[in-house]
């Protein structure tokens, strides 16, 4: 069980995940709710489901993580760095999922992967995207 436990809403965006860019919020909320719906699909389908979903969520993180460091570059954010190589080591670890899941599907099942991807969200949005804060707010003020 992750951070956020097992209630109902557990999986779903927060207002305190906002850091204040409509932009990279929104890629946020749709993450949540990508998952979620991974989640439902994975309960109902099979075992392709989970390829799907994990091919889907990689490519959206790719492009989330490109939009959120432009963003960050945008507004000299000291810590972009770091947050390249956090964005990067999610980035390896969900290809390594998938490659496992390519030769043994039935060793990656959504009920462990889609919780562990959700986790990393929670955290990585509170622990690191939400630092970025002051500069989305300082960004084009004097
Ligand atoms: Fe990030
Ligand atoms: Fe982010």
């Amino acid at each position: 069980m992750g951070p956020c436990g097992d209630a109902p809403e557990c999986g779903a965006w927060r207002e305190s995940f906002r850091i204040g860019d409509d932009l990279i919020d929104g890629q946020h909320q749709t993450f949540f709710r990508m998952v979620a719906e991974a989640q439902e699909r994975a309960d109902r389908g099979g075992v392709e489901v989970v390829g799907r979903s994990l091919n889907f969520l990689a490519s959206y993180a790719v492009l989330h993580f490109r939009d959120e460091e432009r963003l960050m570059a945008a507004c000299h954010y000291p810590g972009l760095a770091e947050h390249q190589r956090a964005h990067q080591a999610f980035v390896v670890q969900v290809a390594a999922l998938l490659k496992t899941f390519e030769t043994a599907p039935s060793q990656v099942t959504a009920q462990e992967v889609l919780p562990m991807i959700r986790d990393w969200l929670v955290f990585h949005i509170l622990g690191m995207d939400k630092q970025f804060e002051p500069w989305v707010e300082r960004m084009g003020k004097p």
